[in-house]
């Protein structure tokens, strides 16, 4: 097993959901997290809970959009903790419209996030990764970049099929020539806030009727996946995680 204790790690949307939830676990097993997002009040109070329960946590407001905010913030965590041992992926956005309502704001607002996001982290965190040779990068897909969900998820998609390809190409070049592993994170329903950014109300109802009608994973379950492959032997890359709730299709 991969001791994760006086590891430092990153976790991008880490005021919210899956990202708060994993950096609490990661912070009870000891590891040092840097906590990133736009909404830096979350983010406090979340490294008060850390600090609370006896681990240790810095606050990195960034918007992952902006690479030079995303380079100063990894530049402060390595000078604040000396390396960076782990990268979560993990910030994201899915606002669902049907592709006819052209809202190519919305569209724009999911490549940038949820693609050049995890672009901009993982070339401020590489060269550091590159240099101890060694690390660990997560990056979040979906179900929905493994399958073409009906209508309304058609540029999701397109962004997690992204995101999973781009995960396979990095392991394939990271991994013997650097020693850093490579997992991508394919949830299924997880019940987070993800579905309010949502405008249209018939799609609101749609997703908050599937949230009523199945029991949907707890974020804790995804952070225990990340905790499970973050802790497996060094020699040991768990290169895909797809984590469904039991009920889903
Ligand atoms: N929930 C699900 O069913 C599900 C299923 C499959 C995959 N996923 C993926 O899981 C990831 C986490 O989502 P979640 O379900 O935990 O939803 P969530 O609770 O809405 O969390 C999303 C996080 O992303 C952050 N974020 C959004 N835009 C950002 C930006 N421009 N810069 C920095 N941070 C940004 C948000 O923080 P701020 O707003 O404070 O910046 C928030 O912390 C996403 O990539 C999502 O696509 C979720």
């Amino acid at each position: 097993m991969t001791d994760l204790a006086g590891k430092i790690a990153l976790i991008t949307g880490a005021s919210s959901g899956i990202g708060a939830a994993t950096a609490l676990k990661l912070a009870a097993a000891g590891v040092k997290v840097g906590l990133a997002a736009r909404r830096a009040d979350r983010l406090e109070a979340l490294k008060e809970e850390i600090v609370h329960r006896g681990g240790e946590a810095l606050v990195l407001e960034m918007d992952v959009v902006d690479a030079e905010a995303v380079q100063a913030g990894v530049d402060q965590l390595v000078e604040a903790s000396g390396a960076i041992d782990i990268l979560f992926n993990n910030a994201g956005v899915m606002p669902v419209s049907e592709i006819d309502e052209l809202k190519t704001g919305e569209w724009n607002a999911m490549v940038d996030i949820n693609i050049k996001g995890v672009l901009n982290a993982t070339a401020a965190v590489l060269p550091y990764m590159i240099r101890q040779h060694s690390g660990h990068i997560f990056n979040t897909s979906s179900i929905a970049g493994r399958k073409v969900f009906g209508p309304g998820y058609t540029v999701y998609s397109a962004t997690k099929f992204a995101v999973s390809a781009f995960s396979e190409g990095l392991r394939m070049e990271v991994g013997k020539k650097h020693n850093i592993r490579v997992t991508c994170i394919q949830p299924g329903a997880v019940a987070t806030e993800l579905p309010e950014q949502t405008t249209n109300p018939e799609k609101r109802r749609q997703l908050d009727a599937y949230r009523a009608a199945i029991r949907f994973l707890d974020p804790e379950d995804i952070a225990g996946a990340v905790l499970f492959a973050a802790a497996a032997p060094a020699h040991v890359n768990v290169a895909e995680l797809f984590v469904l709730p039991t009920e889903q299709a």
